[in-house]
């Protein structure tokens, strides 16, 4: 098989390369990504000689580039996305070019290409908020209800993921996922930002009064179970992932300091962010019960892996804490709380 992975240079593409060729030794892997600030090359430098591995730098709003990059191809599994909800606060527009036009160019080439599989990754928060004491979960049939750009722009890329199914009976799956956390994650979420930020002994920001609830899956989970939408999902269908298992950000923090060995103190305060969505849960049964998958790894054991890997990758991250970093570090968090 021939499979093309857009966006693979980033944090969940990345790792899904690593499990692919893994897993499906015999497949012939291509890479295409624009190099946005979230894509970085050194994520895959240990696959680089892997004959069955190839990288194409390329923009999936741009037709000509994913046109050629097509041929051929089988598998199409769609990651490229600009991925952050406070950048897209900031400035939307980079959200509905790649996420929205992007998915719409890619969609036309696929058909073109005539592929067999076209699977679209998704989100969570296309949903909407959920009440903080509630046990509604979110689940195949929620309604959509996006509330950042971010959301808006990724709700606008699932429809059209949906109508082309419909209107060419193009052969798509849909996953929705909660928030992955894990190796080679660019350090302005949530767990990478408290992890670097604490190994640099500093503070870590926690928007408004931190009873933000998300269900936190480490990345090696969402990979497995893209495999399994992919090689036994039914075409037309969508699948949410997630592990059941809720948890706050200040708890998620709280967790990260215990594992080194930190103070609260270390914790600060700071503006929230407009929009904020209180609470996601997913109910997962229908890709539990249809096909087979669960995941292997709880929060717990998965932040202590995560912590190990920044603590013993600290070339990777300290890089990407550059100039540009700062400047959006300063405006997102510093700035804005000064105002
Ligand atoms: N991170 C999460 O918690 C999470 C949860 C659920 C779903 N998702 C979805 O998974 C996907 C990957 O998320 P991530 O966290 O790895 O994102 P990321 O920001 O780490 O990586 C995105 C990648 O896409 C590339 N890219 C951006 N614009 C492109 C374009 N126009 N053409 C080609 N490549 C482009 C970037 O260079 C980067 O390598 C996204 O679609 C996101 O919506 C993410």
């Amino acid at each position: 098989m021939k499979v093309l992975v857009t966006g693979g240079a980033g944090f969940i593409g990345s790792n899904f390369i690593h499990y692919w060729l893994d897993n499906h030794s015999n497949d012939h892997l291509i890479n295409f990504d624009k190099l946005t600030y979230a894509g970085n090359p050194e994520n895959l430098e240990d696959v680089t000689s892997n004959p069955n591995y190839e990288f194409i730098k390329g923009d999936i709003a741009q037709s000509a580039d994913i046109k050629e990059a097509l041929e051929g191809v089988d598998i199409v599994v769609n990651f490229a996305a600009e991925s952050h909800v406070d950048r897209s606060i900031l400035d939307p527009a980079p959200f509905i070019l790649t996420n929205v036009v992007g998915t719409q160019v890619l969609l036309d080439a696929a058909i073109q290409a005539k592929v067999k599989r076209f699977h679209h990754v998704s989100t969570d928060e296309v949903f909407g908020a959920l009440e903080l004491n509630s046990d509604k979960k979110f689940n195949e049939e929620t309604n959509y209800n996006p509330r950042s750009p971010y959301a808006a722009s990724k709700a606008a890329s699932d429809h059209l993921v949906r109508a082309y199914f419909t209107t060419y009976q193009l052969p798509i799956t849909i996953t929705n996922c909660s928030n992955n956390f894990g190796p080679y994650q660019y350090p302005e979420k949530l767990i990478s930002l408290a992890i670097t930020n604490l190994l640099e002994n500093k503070k870590v920001p926690v928007y408004g009064d931190g009873l933000y609830v998300r269900d936190w899956l480490y990345v090696e989970d969402h990979c497995a179970a893209i495999d399994s939408v992919i090689t036994k999902g039914k075409i037309g269908e969508t699948y949410c992932i997630g592990i059941d298992n809720d948890i706050s950000n200040i708890q998620a923090i709280k967790k990260i300091l215990e594992i080194l060995e930190m103070k609260e103190d270390k914790i600060e305060y700071v503006k929230d962010r407009p929009g904020h969505d209180r609470r996601y849960a997913i109910d997962a049964t229908k890709i539990k019960k249809e096909l087979g998958w669960k995941p292997k790894f709880d929060f717990e054991t998965a932040l202590g892996k995560t912590v190990t890997w920044y603590k013993e990758n600290k070339n990777w991250w300290q890089k990407l804490r550059n100039k540009n970093f700062e400047n959006y570090y300063q405006k997102q968090y510093i700035l804005r709380n000064e105002t």
